[in-house]
């Protein structure tokens, strides 16, 4: 039986479940959790999108912040999330029991599961380029149906060929390019994608796609200046991103920090430098762990960088990507500076 958000009320809760308002960016929708279905579950029986990918716990795509009530995950697992991020709240839908009445708030609207469905597709690789040591870009085109299209800051997966793995990068380009997507991806000594790319693969192959997943993208409701913090391939949803700000009626101050462990790791110096020339309010600081003397390139991370006039507007906002120790130091730095953790929106890239 479908059950309409509508027909539960506030407050509702019975032996059977529990009311949960899912507070998307541009509207509510309560369901009933009943007990032993996850949030996940209730909400689709509902009618009520989620957002979600691997339903077992492990992408992270789903993630919810409780804002009062109570959802509990399986403990002695371990969850794609940080022991802070818990504790403020933030819990994986797709493996949350509800244990009493609870307000979740989802950074998205509900809007974007409309607008951007996901579908699976085949498409064919129209570029490959080594961009660095250990960066390679990967550009596809697209199928004329079924239509694809995307929130820039989601990411798709790929199977990779030959194989019945999967793979998940974020798109580097922004929603102007017709048919044609781009990749950042770092070529890892052992992973099943990078072999595939650095031995096999050729413009001209087919991949089987699957997207977009993910939640990871520019709040619309929070307009001020942004700051960008990107840690290596990182840099991707970033870039797509900043076509979006590049278009935006209202100018505001953007920062982007960009950092690799090695001058040899750092790509796109070209394409950042060009964004600079037509991003009104670019701002760019790029950095490298090792001691450089090259011009323009700070020796550091892309938080040890970070200065209190970053900040320093409370209209300011904060895009993370990059690596999970990267991001644990960015979250913490950024709280310290001041900026509420509301502000803050971060993606995690783990390596496959
Ligand atoms: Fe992947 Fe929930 S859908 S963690």
């Amino acid at each position: 039986m479908s059950l309409s958000p509508t027909e539960i009320r506030p407050g509702t809760s019975a032996g059977t479940g529990h009311c949960v308002r899912l507070n998307y960016a541009d509207v509510t929708k309560e369901i009933v959790v009943p007990t032993g279905s996850t949030v996940l579950e209730a909400a689709e029986t509902a009618g009520a999108r989620l957002v979600n990918q691997c339903r077992i716990g492990t992408c992270g795509t789903c993630v919810g912040r409780v804002r009062t009530g109570e959802l509990a995950m399986a403990e002695g697992r371990v969850y794609p999330l940080r022991s802070d991020e818990i504790g403020e709240g933030m819990r994986l839908l797709c493996q949350s029991h509800a244990l009493a009445e609870t307000d979740v708030d989802l950074d998205y609207p509900a809007a974007m599961l409309d607008d951007h469905p996901v579908v699976a597709t085949t498409v064919k690789v129209a570029g490959l380029d080594r961009l660095a040591d250990t960066v390679v870009e990967l550009v596809v085109r697209l199928p004329k149906s079924p239509r694809f299209s995307f929130r820039p800051g989601q990411y798709v997966r790929f199977r990779i060929p030959g194989t019945a793995e999967w793979r998940s990068y974020s798109m580097a380009s922004g929603q102007r390019h017709n048919r044609r997507l781009a990749f950042t991806i770092r070529l890892l000594p052992d992973g099943a994608m990078s072999d595939y790319l650095r031995n096999r693969a050729a413009v001209g192959d087919e991949l089987e796609m699957e997207g977009p997943f993910g939640s990871f993208g520019l709040d619309e409701d929070s307009p001020g200046p942004v700051l960008m913090i990107a840690g290596g391939t990182g840099l991707a949803p970033m870039l797509s991103m900043l076509e979006t700000l590049q278009t935006a009626r209202e100018r505001h101050p953007i920062r982007l920090v960009f950092g690799c462990a090695r001058m040899a790791d750092l790509f796109h110096l070209d394409e950042i430098e060009a964004r600079r020339g037509f991003t009104t309010g670019l701002d760019v600081r790029v950095v490298v762990d090792e001691p450089t003397d090259r011009s323009g390139i700070l020796t550091g991370n892309p938080v040890s960088v970070l200065t209190p006039e970053d900040v320093a507007d409370p209209r300011s906002s904060a895009y993370l990507c990059g690596p999970p120790a990267m991001l644990d130091a960015a979250h913490e730095r950024l709280q310290v500076l001041g900026m509420p953790r509301d502000r803050i929106h971060s993606e995690q890239f783990l390596p496959s």
